[in-house]
């Protein structure tokens, strides 16, 4: 039986951090054995939160370094750019009609932005349409799963409406995709504060054992403990959370040799960084093998956006003869 049909896309928004790959990419390197997966680097939403993006070309290419170096196999996945990719507009701007504004407007992402902007002049048309592109990134592939964080459900639930009413219009062309949420628990930054490029709080991928052991050695503990005799309360702790991701073999261990004050915050965060570095070093390995080939990128992307290219014309090609563009 035909592999069903996956599509995701990451925003180039920067370097990728332990939440991307946690939360995401470890999600897409396992749903690459089971499904016919489409991925892609969504270059055009990045700018939807931001117009200066410095020296795009190598954000674009460090996060698909970053996406191989995981374990993402361009033998097994499409990998490509959003933006090499004009089938993505052309079914946008068609989609956009059948798109109620309501529907747009009472998106919770766009409200919450419309909400913290008291100018709303910085609302641009852009973010409003945010979702309808998203569905076109699908549609034109004819996705049928998307696995999205939590965050994403609106936008998915919107793509599906917006995809019914095209399919109720001019026949069942397009397929409505179904979410497939990953289980992953958030990680949170350095100082418990959301990950996040603005806060500095992040561990990116491209961390060297010596950046990462600052971070972790920065990394807030619980706050009542102050003297190393001080027992500690690990659930308040930022250490602890990702010990359950990184140690979940000596999570008792740890919990009770904190509460006991039997193990120092020092000592934690070593085994919690001899454990985080022991897992970027292959990923480390992976990309200094894929940097010394040059051209390597270039040559994925080639392939990636040829053979994507293939599945939306011919998804475009139904689409403007069931609207009547061609004779
Ligand atoms: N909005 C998604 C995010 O921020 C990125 C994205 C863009 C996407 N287009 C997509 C995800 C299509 C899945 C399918 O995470
Ligand atoms: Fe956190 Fe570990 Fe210190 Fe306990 S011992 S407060 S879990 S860093």
């Amino acid at each position: 039986m035909a592999k069903k049909r996956l599509v995701s896309g990451m925003r180039t928004t920067g370097s990728l951090h332990l939440g991307h790959l946690e939360g995401t990419l470890k999600n897409w390197v396992a749903l690459q054995e089971e499904y016919d997966c489409f991925f892609f680097a969504a270059v055009w939403h990045a700018f939807t939160d931001r117009l200066k993006i410095d020296d795009l070309p190598s954000v674009i290419k460090e996060i698909i370094v970053d996406w191989l170096s995981v374990g993402i196999d361009p033998e097994k996945s499409v990998i490509f750019r959003q933006s090499a990719m004009y089938q993505h507009a052309e079914l946008c701007t068609i989609l956009s009609n059948m798109t109620p504004l309501g529907w747009l407007e009472r998106c919770p992402t766009f409200k919450d932005q419309v909400r913290d902007d008291d100018n709303r002049s910085s609302v641009s048309l852009g973010k409003l349409m945010y979702p309808v592109l998203m569905t076109s990134d699908i549609a034109v592939y004819k996705g049928e799963m998307v696995p999205v964080g939590r965050d994403q459900l609106p936008h998915l639930e919107l793509s599906r409406e917006i995809i019914r009413r095209f399919n109720s219009q001019f026949g069942e062309i397009l397929k409505e995709p179904e979410a497939k949420l990953s289980s992953v628990p958030l990680l949170l930054g350095i100082d418990n504060r959301k990950m996040s490029k603005s806060y500095d709080n992040g561990i990116y991928l491209r961390e060297t054992p010596e950046t990462l052991k600052k971070k972790i050695q920065m990394m807030v503990t619980d706050p009542q403990r102050v003297r190393r005799n001080d027992p500690g309360d690990p659930e308040v702790c930022t250490v602890y959370a990702y010990h359950k991701i990184y140690t979940p073999d000596r999570l008792d261990e740890i919990a009770q040799g904190c509460r006991t004050a039997s193990i120092g915050c020092r000592d934690c965060k070593m085994i919690l960084f001899e454990r985080i570095n022991a897992m970027l070093e292959p990923f480390r390995e992976k990309r200094a093998q894929i940097e010394s080939k040059s051209g390597y990128i270039e040559d994925v992307l080639h392939a990636g956006e040829k053979r994507a290219h293939e599945v939306a014309e011919k998804t475009m090609h139904e689409i403007r003869k069931a609207m009547g563009f061609l004779f």
